[in-house]
């Protein structure tokens, strides 16, 4: 696996351009725009209930906003969107993820990325629930790779969720971003991680390689807390 002092802006751009890509957790649209923008995909779909949830392991989520402004948000997506959802490149899934899934054939998306609910038992079903979906040389790519203090806080589980799956299913993990909120990338193909790898060591500059991971490692997200705020920094 290698560490990748980069965003997950720029990691869009090591993605296969012109692919059937999904979002899981869109919100306001933001990474949305940043997907067209950077990895140009034939077709993207768009996946979120834009709901208010009322469950205590979700109720500390900055995400899980009022009704009122999940409505907002959804009609923000309309219209931010309406060039492309009116051609045909953006589908719009008011649906939570699981049930939406039913829309997708077995290896019909090129890659997906996965933001959406952040619990352990949410991230993991995910992650079960698409992987099936992504070709055979497909990616798999989320945010949220965090356990530092305030992720805690808000009960987010994807570090537990994406090393679970990625152990139990045999999947790589290629990369991770060095961010406050990192993005991770799975494939399950051998040729697929190797090119991904050889394109972010020419062209992220010093990239870490962190062996047998996450079979012989533990990510620690830590906070460094002093007069000048708060910094993160991974530790393995
Ligand atoms: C962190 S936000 C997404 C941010 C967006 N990906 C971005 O980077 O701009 C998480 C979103 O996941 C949505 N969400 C929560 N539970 C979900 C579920 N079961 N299926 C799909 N989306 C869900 C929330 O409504 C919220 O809009």
């Amino acid at each position: 696996m290698l560490v990748c002092p980069t965003t997950r802006s720029k990691i869009l751009r090591f993605l296969p351009e012109g692919g059937e890509v999904a979002e899981i957790g869109v919100a306001n649209g933001d990474f949305s725009q940043e997907i067209l923008t950077h990895a140009s995909p034939r077709k993207l779909h768009l996946i979120d209930p834009w709901e208010r949830q009322e469950r205590s392991d979700y109720a500390n989520d900055p995400s899980n906003v009022s009704t009122h402004q999940q409505d907002d948000r959804y009609n923000a997506v309309l219209a931010r969107f309406s060039k492309e959802i009116t051609g045909g490149t953006i589908s719009v899934h008011r649906e939570y993820s699981k049930n939406a899934a039913a829309a997708f054939a077995d290896g019909q998306l090129d890659w997906i990325y996965i933001d959406g609910m952040h619990t352990v038992e949410a991230a993991y079903d995910d992650l079960v629930t698409y992987a099936p979906k992504i070709r055979a040389e497909g990616f798999i790519i989320g945010h949220d790779y965090t356990n530092h203090v305030q992720a805690r806080d808000w009960n987010f589980g994807v570090v537990e969720a994406v090393n679970r799956f990625v152990l139990e299913r045999g999947y790589e993990f290629v990369a991770l971003t060095i961010e406050g909120f990192p993005t991770y990338v799975l494939t399950r193909n051998k040729d697929s991680a190797r090119q991904m790898t050889e394109f972010l060591i020419r062209n992220v500059p010093y990239v870490v390689e962190v062996r047998d991971f996450p079979q012989k490692h533990q990510f620690e997200h830590k906070a460094l807390t002093g007069k000048q705020g708060t910094l993160v920094y991974p530790s393995f």
